[in-house]
């Protein structure tokens, strides 16, 4: 078992009573259930990605629920085929959530860099061959830094490369990203969801951060994963 974050304590697995609504929808209504499918999922993540926020849990915590701007996407519910991407997605976990609260799952797109997180989402939520949300595995860096030159689309259908949709999202979620990188790559990054982004009004970039008051770098072990 792979221990660079020390070995798995199961006594750490929670889900706040907020969110057992959604969990009871997407994984199972028997509690037991839930929590044994969680804990095989952690296992088998852990073994490939032995990472704090496997071993705490995050990848079933709703986060981008918490942040201001979110009701308003869901509010939105996908009109003018507004597509919603969520940069760095983990197991997918917050846009199912979105989901369930009543975005369209065919104009939402997850991806991240770790391929083996998404397929374990689809392991997680046992929605491989029914889930309609799109998941596509892609190190956000390989995307060009240019501004997008092709049209918007306005579904995702066909679609396999996260820069297919360049200038196509018109909301983009990003969580607990942002703090890994040193300042240029951060200002890379801010050019890569300017691509993906539709700069149209009401589009909105969204996100959540580790940061410092002052201009500087924060210890290995106080980064939040
Ligand atoms: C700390 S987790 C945050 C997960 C989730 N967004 C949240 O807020 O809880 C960071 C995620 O970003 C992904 N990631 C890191 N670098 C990336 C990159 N270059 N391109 C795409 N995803 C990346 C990681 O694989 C991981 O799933």
């Amino acid at each position: 078992m792979a221990d660079e974050a020390g070995p798995l304590d199961p006594n750490q697995y929670r889900v706040d009573d907020a969110d057992k609504g959604f969990f009871s929808a997407a994984i199972s209504p028997d509690e037991d259930v839930v929590r044994q499918r969680v804990l095989d999922i952690q296992k088998k993540a852990y073994e490939a990605c032995p990472y704090p926020c496997i071993k705490k849990f995050n990848f079933i915590s709703l986060r981008m629920k918490g942040h201001p701007t979110y009701k308003e996407v869901i509010a939105h519910g996908g009109k003018d085929s507004a597509l919603f991407l969520d940069l760095g997605c983990c197991m997918g976990t917050d846009v199912r959530n979105a989901v369930y609260e009543g975005y369209p799952a065919s104009q939402i797109v997850g991806s991240d860099v770790v391929e083996r997180y998404l397929t374990l989402g689809k392991e997680l939520y046992n929605d491989k061959e029914t889930g309609k949300i799109k998941f596509i595995a892609a190190d956000v860096f390989d995307l060009p830094s240019a501004p997008p030159t092709a049209p918007r689309l306005s579904n995702v259908d066909g679609v396999t490369q996260l820069d297919d949709l360049a200038g196509s999202f018109t909301f983009i979620y990003i969580g607990s990203i942002f703090h890994f990188f040193s300042a240029q790559k951060q200002k890379e990054l801010a050019l890569r969801l300017l691509r993906l982004w539709t700069r149209e009004p009401g589009a909105i970039i969204f996100g959540r951060h580790q940061g410092r008051e002052e201009e500087g770098y924060l210890a290995q072990d106080h980064a939040e994963w």
